[in-house]
C-alpha cells in the first residue's frame, strides 16, 4: 500500500494530482487482489491501464513541447512499463491468479511507480518549472551530465 508520505512531490502540481490518482488506483488494486476478488481485479486493471496510458501521454506531450533532452529515455521507460502492465493483464485473463497480481503490485508496480516519480518525473518537473540548467544540477536522476 502506497502512503501519501511515500509519494514524491514534484515541482508541477498537475503531475502530483495525476500521481495521486494513480496511487489510489494501485492501492485499490492491491486491496481487491488480496481479497481474492476475481471480478474487481480485471476492472481495476483496466482502469489502471487507461489512467497510466493517458498519464504517460500527457507527460510525453509536455516533454515534446519543451524539447526535453532525455525524452527518448523517459518515453522508453513508459513504453516498457505499459508493455509489462499489458502482459500482467493478459496473464490474469488467462489464469485468474490474484496472488500474481498482489506479487506484481508489491514487488514491481509500487516500487517502480515511486522510483519513477522520484527520478525521471522529478527531473521533468524541474525542467518544466525552472529550465534545463537547474534541473540537471539539482536532480539525483541525472548523472550523465549530458542533459
Ligand atoms: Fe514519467
Amino acid at each position: 500500500m502506497i502512503t501519501l508520505e511515500q509519494l514524491p512531490i514534484v515541482a508541477i502540481p498537475s503531475m502530483n494530482d495525476t500521481h495521486l490518482e494513480e496511487t489510489l488506483i494501485i492501492n485499490r488494486l492491491e486491496t481487491v487482489a488480496k481479497d481474492n476478488n476475481t471480478e474487481a481485479v480485471p476492472e481495476i486493471l483496466k482502469e489502471l491501464l487507461e489512467h497510466t496510458a493517458a498519464h504517460f501521454l500527457d507527460e510525453e506531450d509536455m516533454m515534446e513541447e519543451v524539447s526535453f533532452p532525455t525524452f527518448k529515455t523517459h518515453k522508453s521507460e513508459h513504453d516498457r512499463h505499459l508493455h509489462e502492465l499489458k502482459s500482467v493483464i493478459k496473464y490474469f485473463e488467462e489464469h485468474k491468479d490474484t496472488r500474481a497480481i498482489s506479487a506484481y503490485v508489491e514487488g514491481n508496480l509500487t516500487p517502480w511507480t515511486l522510483h519513477h516519480a522520484d527520478t525521471m518525473d522529478r527531473m521533468l518537473a524541474l525542467f518544466l518549472e525552472e529550465g534545463a540548467t537547474t534541473a540537471c544540477s539539482a536532480t539525483k536522476g541525472c548523472r550523465t551530465g549530458d542533459c
